[in-house]
């Protein structure tokens, strides 16, 4: 069985493209490659690399494609705010692209890599039939590519849509830019972890090898448990305050607990009910917040996370794209030789 991943070289498409080649799928990985190949290169001659854009890439791409995981996006709020024409055109038209032609090229299933941001901030646990609030330009897009990729489902085309919580854990492309993530390289850098104020905000979180055994779930399980169904990503005791997530973080690196405040009160507060998913696909997550935050402490101490590299903090590193973009074109346009 043949599936794409595309955002396969990012932060949960690396981890999921190494589980999905474990257990004996055939991969191919098509991404623009922001973040290089270094997440992918341990798999490069397993896999079948192609290096290309949602929003253009050929159509013969998905020929002999049985599933396509769609995770290739400007992966947060922030990122999705530099430039939010682009934002819709890949994360909202780029994914309903790739939904429609996978369906016209026969392939078998199609599984969206949605957010829990859908839901914006609200009271109470919110489940699959909450109304949704999206605040960001990050999360309308989601919303929009699900609206538009959901009613593609049929008896030949089995369309499903994944809402991860907030990931965490080592995965080759760091992100840094993650809440839990973030709060181990402020205890590694200064020995403080840095909390957003007032820390009693619910957040609900899933480990990035968790959030990739659900995409694998979802593609084996019978088609009428997922087809046009959505799933939030997660588990209701890993909905966490963040003053307490702090502590365990700490707690389970092993260090005094020494923490710094920044940010204004942040009320924005939500958690989810992942009952569904437990139901349905008897998903139970294999990993916490403190093995996540463990892993990624070692990761740092030994080498394979820089903690100085821009690429971890992903709006950073746009910008960084986007400014080399602007100015190699200035270059061109003044024919200034460097
Ligand atoms: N990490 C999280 O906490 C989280 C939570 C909820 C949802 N998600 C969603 O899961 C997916 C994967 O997230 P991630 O954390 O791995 O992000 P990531 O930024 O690490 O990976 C995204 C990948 O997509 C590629 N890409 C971006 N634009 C592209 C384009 N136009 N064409 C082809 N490739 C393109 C990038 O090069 C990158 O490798 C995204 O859709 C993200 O919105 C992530």
């Amino acid at each position: 069985m043949r599936v794409l991943v595309t955002g396969g070289a990012g932060y949960i498409g690396s981890i999921l493209s190494r589980m999905l080649l474990e257990r004996g799928y055939d991969v191919v990985i098509l991404d623009r490659l922001f973040f290089g190949t270094d997440p992918i290169k341990d798999i490069l001659d397993q896999v079948k690399l192609i290096k290309d854009d949602v929003r253009w890439f050929d159509p013969s791409v998905l020929d002999g494609i049985d599933v396509v995981m769609d995770l290739a996006a400007l992966s947060n709020d922030p990122t999705g705010e530099l430039d939010p024409s682009k934002t819709m055109e890949i994360n909202y038209k780029g994914r309903v692209r790739v939904a429609n032609l996978a369906k016209k090229k026969g392939v078998k299933r199609y599984i969206l890599a949605s957010s829990c941001s859908v839901y914006g901030f609200q009271e109470g646990v919110l489940d699959e039939n909450s109304k949704t609030n999206p605040l960001t330009t990050y999360a309308k897009a989601n919303l929009l590519a699900e609206q538009e990729v959901l009613p593609l489902a049929d008896k030949n085309f089995v369309v499903t849509a994944l809402r991860q919580a907030t990931v965490y854990g080592y995965s080759p492309r760091m992100r840094f830019d993650l809440a839990i993530n973030g709060m181990v390289l402020g205890f590694y850098k200064k020995g403080k972890i840095p909390i957003l104020r007032d820390g009693t905000q619910w957040r609900p979180f899933v480990h990035v090898r968790d959030t990739s055994k659900a995409f694998i779930l979802t593609m084996e399980a019978d088609e009428e448990v997922v087809n046009g169904q959505i799933f939030n990503v997660g588990s209701n005791e890993q909905n966490y305050q963040i003053f307490p997530l702090a502590k365990l973080v700490a707690e389970s690196i092993g260090l005094p607990f020494e923490y710094e405040w920044y940010g204004f009160p942040d009320h924005r507060s939500y958690r989810v009910s992942f009952d569904k998913i437990a139901k349905e696909l008897k998903f139970k997550p294999d990993y916490t917040p403190k093995e996540g935050a463990r892993e990624v402490y070692e990761a740092l101490k030994d080498g394979r996370a820089d903690p100085d590299d821009l690429r971890t903090i992903t709006v950073k590193w746009y910008k960084h794209l986007l400014y080399m973009q602007k100015f190699l074109r200035e270059v061109e346009v003044n024919g200034v030789i460097l």
